[in-house]
C-alpha cells in the first residue's frame, strides 16, 4: 500500500463526501416492519468511516457516535440515502456528520428519517493515533459546520475527562 504524503494537503468537505444508497429489506426490520436502529447504526458507521478515510487516506476507527436522532419510522421497501460529510478535523480526529433520508420507491417523496454525529480517530498499521490532514472549508455553510463541530468537540473533550 502506498504510504500517505507527511503533510498533506487541506481538503474541502465536498472531496470526501459520500453518499450510499440501500434498500431496506425484512431481515433490517423489527416486528413492526420499522428499520431497526441500530441497522440504521451500521450504515451511518459505515457512511462516516468511508467519508473519513476518503479525507485521511488512512486506516480509521469510530471513537464515538454523541448524537443520534431517529426523526421518523422507516418501512421495508423504503430506499435510504445516507450522506457523510466531513464537518471538521482535530489533530487525530475528525467528526463526521451523516444525514440518513429515506425515499418511497413508488412516489419519490423523501424524508430525513436520522442525522448522527460520528468521531473517528486515524490510525496507522500499529493502531497509533496519527494527525489528519487539515479541513478547508469553502462556503460559509461549511464554515459554519466547522465551527459547531468545533464547540461540540470542546463538550465532548470534557464529558470524557
Ligand atoms: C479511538 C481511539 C483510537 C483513541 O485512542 P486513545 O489511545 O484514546 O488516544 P487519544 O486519547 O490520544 O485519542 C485520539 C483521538 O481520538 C479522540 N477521541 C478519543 N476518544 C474519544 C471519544 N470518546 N470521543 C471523541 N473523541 C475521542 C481524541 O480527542 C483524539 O483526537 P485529537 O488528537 O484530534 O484530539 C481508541 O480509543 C480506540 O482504538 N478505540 C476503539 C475504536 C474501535 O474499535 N471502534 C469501533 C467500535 S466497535
Amino acid at each position: 500500500m502506498t504510504q500517505p504524503a507527511a503533510d498533506p494537503p487541506p481538503h474541502s468537505p465536498q472531496a470526501s463526501q459520500v453518499v450510499m444508497t440501500e434498500l431496506v429489506l425484512p431481515a433490517d426490520t423489527n416486528n413492526y416492519g420499522h428499520i431497526f436502529g441500530g441497522r440504521v447504526l451500521a450504515l451511518a458507521d459505515k457512511c462516516a468511516a468511508m467519508a473519513a478515510m476518503r479525507h485521511c487516506r488512512l486506516p480509521v476507527v469510530t471513537a464515538s457516535f454523541d448524537r443520534v436522532d431517529f426523526l421518523r419510522p422507516v418501512m421495508a421497501g423504503m430506499i435510504v440515502i445516507l450522506s457523510g460529510v466531513v464537518n471538521a478535523t482535530f489533530r487525530t480526529s475528525l467528526e463526521v456528520g451523516v444525514t440518513v433520508v429515506a425515499e418511497d420507491p413508488v412516489t419519490g417523496q423523501r424524508a430525513q428519517a436520522c442525522r448522527a454525529l460520528v468521531t473517528l480517530g486515524a490510525i496507522d498499521a500499529s493502531g497509533r493515533s496519527v494527525p489528519v490532514p487539515p479541513l478547508e472549508p469553502q462556503t460559509d455553510e461549511e464554515r459554519q459546520r466547522a465551527e459547531r463541530a468545533r464547540q461540540r468537540r470542546e463538550i465532548r473533550l470534557r464529558q470524557r475527562s
